[in-house]
């Protein structure tokens, strides 16, 4: 079970880190590079949010604690982003510059969680 948490937690932090790091550098690049990303961004957001549920119904189940309310707050945030990702791309600068915002939320919020009381 101890490798399977951990392997599922290098690919939900690798693939979030991608769709993470992807969607800041796209906030100050050239308005043609955002389409060419968006095929890898959202298999990105897929495996970060695949693995994300695994990873929750594994370790979280049930937990209705500061840490499992803290995960959910960034996991909608992420669900938001992608949901902005998806349906904003004729206006893709806006887009990724929304998405930056809720995607820094959630990556603060996931790091945060095991030490909110
Ligand atoms: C729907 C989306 C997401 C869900 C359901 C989700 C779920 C989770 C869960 C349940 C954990 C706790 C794992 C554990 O304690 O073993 C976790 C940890 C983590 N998540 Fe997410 N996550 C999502 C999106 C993201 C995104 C987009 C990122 C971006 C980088 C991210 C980064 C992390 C990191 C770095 C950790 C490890 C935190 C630590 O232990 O210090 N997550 N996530």
């Amino acid at each position: 079970m101890h490798m399977l948490v951990m392997g599922l937690l290098a690919i939900h932090a690798l693939a979030g880190v991608f769709w993470v790091g992807s969607t800041l550098a796209l906030t100050h690049s050239y308005f043609e590079l955002t389409p060419k990303l968006f095929r890898a961004q959202m298999v990105a957001a897929t495996l970060a949010v695949v693995a994300g549920l695994a990873l929750w119904g594994i370790v979280i189940r049930g937990a209705q604690d500061p840490m499992a309310h803290t995960l959910q707050l960034g996991a909608a945030l992420a669900l938001i982003a992608a949901g902005v990702q998806g349906s904003m791309r004729r206006t893709p600068v806006r887009a990724q510059r929304i998405a930056a915002l809720l995607l820094s939320g959630t990556v603060v919020c996931m790091v945060i969680a095991p030490y909110v009381t």
